[in-house]
């Protein structure tokens, strides 16, 4: 038995989770920095790992008491190590090294991206049969791969604009809702048409797997700010006063449309790419994967089985980073305390896993 304590700080969750054998879930804690950076209507990077700093520890004590061990019975640390922001990264980093200095336990350096990837491993009903395809969709990626095996990722595709989930977060700033966008866009769109306004669906080269978010978000500041039409939104312009909306405008019709365009598009390029590469599943990963259309959409149309993985895995966890540390160790993988954190670390550029 394998028992690896996960640590994740990469943007605005601390996050420690003790998960044994790559699947079973011992614990999983995460302090949520939302509260703190709605006023700024995104992650402040300082304050993010400041709070960070004050918090670390005591989510590690409540970790290891909620899953009743204590560092004697663990056989790893696993620490996000990229993509993300750096003072963030550094803090889970630093303590991680604390911890495997301490303790004597490995070290082991995890991509963001492929912990992701292993939310679906953790707890899973039935055993996952490669090949699959992922569809990685958060605040800061929106990346198609195919996995062939453990640790091995092809990319097959990727956002050439805006991730996802930033279009979520953007659009229901445009829309003066509150942050994080995803949630609120998805809980407005309840109560909308989705079929009120036709926003585009960017398809760049029907012949790629690539995404494009930025011409949506435009399509729906002009929608919901006709006196800017024609005009296109500079960086950091998004944020409107709720007084700046178009006269009578339906914001629940606006979330449901926008949230059904996107949602078509990551659909259709998924399902397109599994095809084409036999997978025999598709793993849905990321935020965005906590959208209630986009789960019900994939999982109806794709014609071989579709897994996303519980609510509280979507979003920034670190069980995710201990499940996928998991098969990392039994491959090898040891870091030393050299190792150093990569805030950007696309898949492919990732080692791969040896056995
Ligand atoms: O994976 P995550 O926690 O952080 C990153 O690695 O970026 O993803 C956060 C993103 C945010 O953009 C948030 O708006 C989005 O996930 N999100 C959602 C939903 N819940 C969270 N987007 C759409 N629908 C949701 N229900
Ligand atoms: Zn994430």
């Amino acid at each position: 038995m394998t028992r690896i304590l996960g640590i994740e700080t990469s943007c605005d969750e601390t996050a420690l989770a003790v998960v044994e054998d790559g699947q079973h879930l011992l614990a999983n804690i995460v302090a949520s920095q939302v509260d703190l950076h709605a006023q700024y209507g995104g992650v402040f990077p300082e304050v993010a790992a400041r709070a960070h700093i004050e918090t670390i520890s005591a989510v590690a004590t409540q970790a290891l008491e909620a899953a009743g061990v204590t560092l004697a019975d663990l056989d790893a640390i696993a620490v996000t190590q990229g993509p993300g922001l750096v003072g963030s990264l550094l803090v889970g980093l630093n303590f991680a090294k604390g911890l495997a200095l301490g303790t004597g336990l490995p070290l082991l350096g995890i991509n963001h991206l492929e912990g992701h990837i292993y939310s679906l491993w953790v707890d899973a009903p039935r055993p996952i049969a490669f090949p699959v395809v992922g569809l990685i969709v958060s605040g800061g990626h929106t990346e198609l791969i195919l996995m062939q095996n453990h640790g091995h990722y092809e990319h097959l595709g990727g956002t050439i604009d805006d991730a996802a989930g930033e279009a979520f977060d953007k659009v229901g700033r445009l829309l003066g809702l509150p942050y994080p966008g995803g949630p609120s866009i998805q809980k407005a769109a309840e109560a909308g048409d989705p079929m009120a306004d036709d926003f585009p669906r960017a398809l760049p080269g029907e012949e790629n797997y690539d995404f494009s978010f930025s011409g949506l978000k435009t399509a729906v500041m002009r929608a919901v700010r006709p006196s800017q039409k024609g005009r296109k939104i500079q960086a950091g312009e998004e944020s409107l006063k709720e007084g700046a909306l178009r006269a009578g405008l339906s914001i629940p019709d606006v979330a449901a449309s926008f949230q059904l365009a996107v949602v078509d598009v990551l659909v259709r390029k998924s399902i397109r790419a599994a095809q084409a590469y036999g997978a025999r599943e598709i793993l849905l990963a990321g935020g965005v994967s906590a959208n209630r259309l986009l789960r019900e959409r994939l999982a109806e149309e794709a014609p071989m089985p579709v897994r996303y993985p519980p609510l509280a895995l979507c979003t920034d966890n670190a069980a995710m980073i201990a499940a996928a540390a998991f098969y990392r160790f039994q491959a090898g993988q040891r870091d030393d305390l050299t190792l150093d954190v990569h805030p950007s670390w696309p898949l492919s550029r990732l080692v791969p896993m040896l056995k």
